[in-house]
């Protein structure tokens, strides 16, 4: 990981935005999975350079919520309105048999950017991810943290205005979290995007994003929601977060 102090480089095209409203909508959104009814009736408007976390139960329907974001899905009911979006799914989709930094480069050479344009363009990212010297590692020689990076790397590449990042940090050490925290924000300050970040770390979504939303059990609706003042990234220990922690986690227990 390099400085946390400078700007990091520009990491792809402009971001795409829409012209006007949110940058994604959703309206009563229901969502059946065979006999399983998964989401019951989510309303939430994200605006455009937003950060919002969703926490909420293991297996309460999060990564369905972002896949109907990302429009892998339909909602059985409701309407999902939204911007184009790079999907971090929660399994990193890496080519396995590609290299670290052909996998980061892939969004600029489905754009049509050559292998070595694209391979030079990302190189500066993978760095200040901490990944220099891994560049030429396929994605089995890569500890889990480290294939999450490249992944991070590669939904920013898309150059796209939304990003939906699924538990994206899960297998990083503290430290190095802590770190990707603060470079993350770097980026979003320099080129503001707007994100939707699952997360079943209250402190990394208190960190991080600018409201965190909770969800219930399936069929999952949003039961509370906490706006996080300040400036990311925040300091965990700071004393206006310690009250808001506190109100996330019993709204999680209370789910
Ligand atoms: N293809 C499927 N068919 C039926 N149920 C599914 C399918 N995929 C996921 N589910 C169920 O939907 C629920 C929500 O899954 P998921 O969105 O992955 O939850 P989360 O990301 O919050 O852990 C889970 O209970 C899971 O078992
Ligand atoms: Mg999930």
């Amino acid at each position: 990981m390099q400085s946390n102090t400078t700007a990091p480089a520009r990491v792809g095209p402009p971001p795409e935005h829409t012209t006007a409203g949110a940058a994604v909508q959703l309206v009563r959104v229901h969502h059946r999975l065979g006999e399983v009814e998964v989401l019951g009736g989510i309303d939430l408007a994200v605006a455009h350079g937003e950060t919002v976390a969703l926490v909420g139960p293991s297996g309460c329907g999060k990564s369905t919520l972002l896949e109907l974001v990302c429009g892998l899905q339909a909602p059985s009911a409701g309407r999902v309105d939204t911007e184009p979006a790079a999907l971090l799914p929660q399994r990193d989709a890496l080519l396995p048999w590609a290299d670290a930094l052909d996998n980061a480069a892939l969004p600029l050479r489905l754009q049509g950017a050559g292998r070595g344009e694209a391979r030079g363009t990302a190189a500066p990212l993978l760095a200040e991810l901490g990944l220099e010297g891994f560049e030429r590692a396929r994605p089995h020689e890569l500890s889990g943290g480290m294939r999450q990076r490249v992944a991070v790397a590669r939904a920013l590449l898309t150059g796209r205005g939304l990003l939906c990042l699924d538990e994206p940090f899960s297998a990083l050490d503290a430290i190095t979290r802590a770190d990707t925290h603060r470079w993350l924000a770097g980026v979003l300050a320099a080129e503001p995007r707007t994100v939707l970040l699952v997360t079943h770390d209250v402190e990394e979504a208190l960190v991080l994003a600018d409201r965190v939303c909770v969800l219930s059990h399936r069929p999952a609706r949003i039961v509370t929601e906490l706006p996080i003042p300040g400036t990311r990234p925040r300091d965990p220990a700071a004393d206006e977060l310690v009250a808001l922690r506190r109100a996330a986690l019993e709204a999680l227990r209370g789910c």
